[in-house]
């Protein structure tokens, strides 16, 4: 079997939920609340019970979602946030825009994932937070991490933008620390068609200051008690992902089953994979798996039809807008990751000639 294939195939999604996407936009079209019109309120109380956390409230972006945390917490320029530096830039980028000073610990080597027996011996009394990414879709160690904030009174915000719908020890991710804070990026596992995200807390006071900071910090219309942003997420934006729930804890089952495919045929192969704990799971963001020789083995897999990625080709510290907050050697095991890391197509569509189909392309 030949044809390209979809590194996240959401045309196939799109065709099972059309009716259903049609008539959800059709109603805001209707109604006419584009903005915190009925559906944000619908969408949060949806994912606040899905998750189990007492409040969510939905924004612009991941990125927003973590930034509005920040605030929330109010971080004051020269705090340290505690975090990994093998993530999407925004992790390190809203510490850094607020004035604060990301603090980098290095990864597990085999996970990708915060090694959370580093993170004490990084915490000094400038620290405010940790902020683990439970990155390709499997949640970082959080009941260490949550212990050691414990210990010294700091926050801890769950960068979830990958891992929405990932259980850790039957916990939802999102609902495992101070914050979680999700993205409705389209190739997301839970995404919209645009941009959107999400804050996760339990905390009642936090869960306010989240909700002011998203409206230029009104406490009430024009009153403006505090600094905040303009972070709403759009009410159709909140449509399609209410649309796309119907779908979501099928996909979330499909996307495990794939990834445990994936497992048995890159082992049987000796391929070198991110390993999945345990005591949790993951919803597979990405599938990645290590590889020498990345870039001949891209080029392969491209002339076959195959489209591949790298999450992330740089540590943050290797970064030039982030390079001041750490020495070039730092975090060894995270710059050896970038150099083998290669995320291979996965979706909940993806099938299983596909898949054979690629893992035989990395065999060759
Ligand atoms: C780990 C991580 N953090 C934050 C973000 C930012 O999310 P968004 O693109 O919705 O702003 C992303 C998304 O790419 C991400 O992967």
């Amino acid at each position: 079997m030949s044809g390209k294939i979809e590194f996240v195939d959401l045309k196939t999604q799109y065709v099972a939920l059309k009716p259903r996407i049609a008539e959800r936009m059709q109603r805001v079209l209707d109604h006419g609340q584009y903005i915190m019109g009925p559906e944000v309120k619908e969408l949060e109380d949806r994912l606040a019970a899905y998750t189990g956390a007492r409040h969510c409230i939905t924004v612009a972006s991941g990125t927003e979602a973590l930034l509005i945390s920040l605030m929330a917490l109010d971080l004051k320029p020269g705090d340290e946030v505690i975090t990994t530096p093998f993530t999407f830039a925004a992790t390190a980028e809203m510490i850094v825009l607020l004035g604060g000073r990301p603090v980098f610990v290095d990864i597990e080597p085999d996970t990708c994932n915060i090694d959370a027996s580093l993170i004490e011996a990084a915490v000094t009394p400038r620290t405010r937070a940790i902020m683990p990414v439970s990155l390709y879709g499997q949640c970082a160690d959080m009941d260490e991490i949550n212990a050691i904030a414990a210990r010294h009174g700091l926050a801890v915000i769950e960068d979830a933008a990958q891992s929405f719908g990932a259980t850790y020890k039957g916990r939802r991710s999102c609902n495992l620390s101070t914050f979680g804070c999700t993205s409705f990026f389209p190739s997301k596992p839970l995404g919209c068609y645009g941009d959107g995200g999400a804050i996760f807390t339990s905390d009642d006071a936090l869960a306010q200051a989240c909700r002011e900071i998203r409206v230029h910090g009104q406490s009430g219309r024009y009153n403006h008690t505090r600094v905040g942003v303009g972070g709403r997420m759009d009410t159709l934006q909140c449509a399609i992902v209410l649309a796309k729930l119907e779908r979501f804890e099928w996909e979330v089952q499909q996307r495990k089953a794939i990834g445990a495919r994936y497992d048995a045929l890159l082992d049987a192969a000796r391929i070198s994979r991110v390993q999945v704990r345990p005591d949790r799971d993951s919803v597979f963001a990405q599938y990645t798996v290590f590889v020498d020789e990345r870039a001949a083995v891209q080029a392969r897999l491209q002339a076959q039809g195959i489209p591949t990625a790298v999450h992330y080709p740089k540590p943050a510290h290797h970064q030039a807008a982030y390079a001041a907050y750490a020495s070039p050697d730092a975090c060894p095991r995270s710059i050896h990751a970038a150099q083998r890391v290669l995320s291979l197509p996965m979706s909940a569509d993806l099938s299983e000639s596909q898949q054979d189909r690629v893992a035989q392309a990395l065999l060759a």
